[in-house]
C-alpha cells in the first residue's frame, strides 16, 4: 500500500497491485467524469485520476498543454498550475462549463467526446477540459483544418 497526496487536502491510496483503493478528499466535488474526478480549489479545481491507467489522460494533457502553451492557438486547453509525479492529480484553472462552449468546440474539433468537457475561462475565451485521445495539432491555428472555416 501507498498514499499520494495534494498538500493536506487529498489523500489517494494505491495497493501492492497499482490499484485505487480510495480516494480521499475534503473539498467539494465539481464535477466527474468516467475517468476523474474534480475537486473546487476555488478559483482553481484540483482533477484527480480514478485509477492508474486515467492518470495517462492526465500525463497526455500536461504534454499537451505544455505543446500548446506557446503556439498559436485557435481554442484554449485549461491551464496546468501543478501535478503529481504519477500525474495521479493535476491543479488546473476552473472553467465556467457551458453547453454552448461544447457546440462551439465541436465545429473546431470535431472529433472530441461532446459530453461537457469545454466552456469558457475568466475572459469569456473557449477552453476545453478533457483532451482524452486528442492530439495537440488540434488546438493550434496552423493545424486544424477547421479553423480557416470556423473564422
Ligand atoms: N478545469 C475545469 N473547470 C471546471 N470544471 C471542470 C474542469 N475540468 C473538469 N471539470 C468538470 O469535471 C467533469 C469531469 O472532468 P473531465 O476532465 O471531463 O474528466 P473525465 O476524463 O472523467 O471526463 C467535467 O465534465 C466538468 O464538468
Ligand atoms: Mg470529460
Amino acid at each position: 500500500m501507498f498514499d499520494i497526496n495534494y498538500k493536506d487536502i487529498l489523500v489517494i491510496t494505491l495497493n501492492d497491485e497499482n490499484e485505487v483503493q480510495s480516494i480521499k478528499c475534503n473539498l467539494p466535488v465539481l464535477g466527474e467524469g468516467n475517468n476523474r474526478i474534480v475537486y473546487d480549489l476555488g478559483d482553481k479545481v484540483l482533477k484527480v485520476a480514478k485509477t492508474l491507467d486515467d492518470s495517462l489522460i492526465n500525463l497526455w494533457e500536461i504534454n499537451l498543454f505544455n505543446e500548446i502553451k506557446n503556439r498559436d492557438c485557435c481554442i484554449r486547453f485549461n491551464t496546468i498550475f501543478e501535478y503529481d509525479d504519477n500525474q495521479m492529480w493535476y491543479v488546473a484553472e476552473k472553467i465556467d462549463m457551458k453547453y454552448e462552449a461544447m457546440e462551439e468546440t465541436l465545429k473546431l474539433i470535431p472529433c472530441i467526446d461532446c459530453s461537457d468537457n469545454a466552456g469558457y475561462n475568466q475572459d469569456g475565451e473557449l477552453t476545453v477540459v478533457d483532451a482524452d485521445g486528442l492530439h495537440w495539432t488540434w488546438f493550434v491555428k496552423e493545424d486544424n483544418p477547421y479553423y480557416t472555416m470556423v473564422v
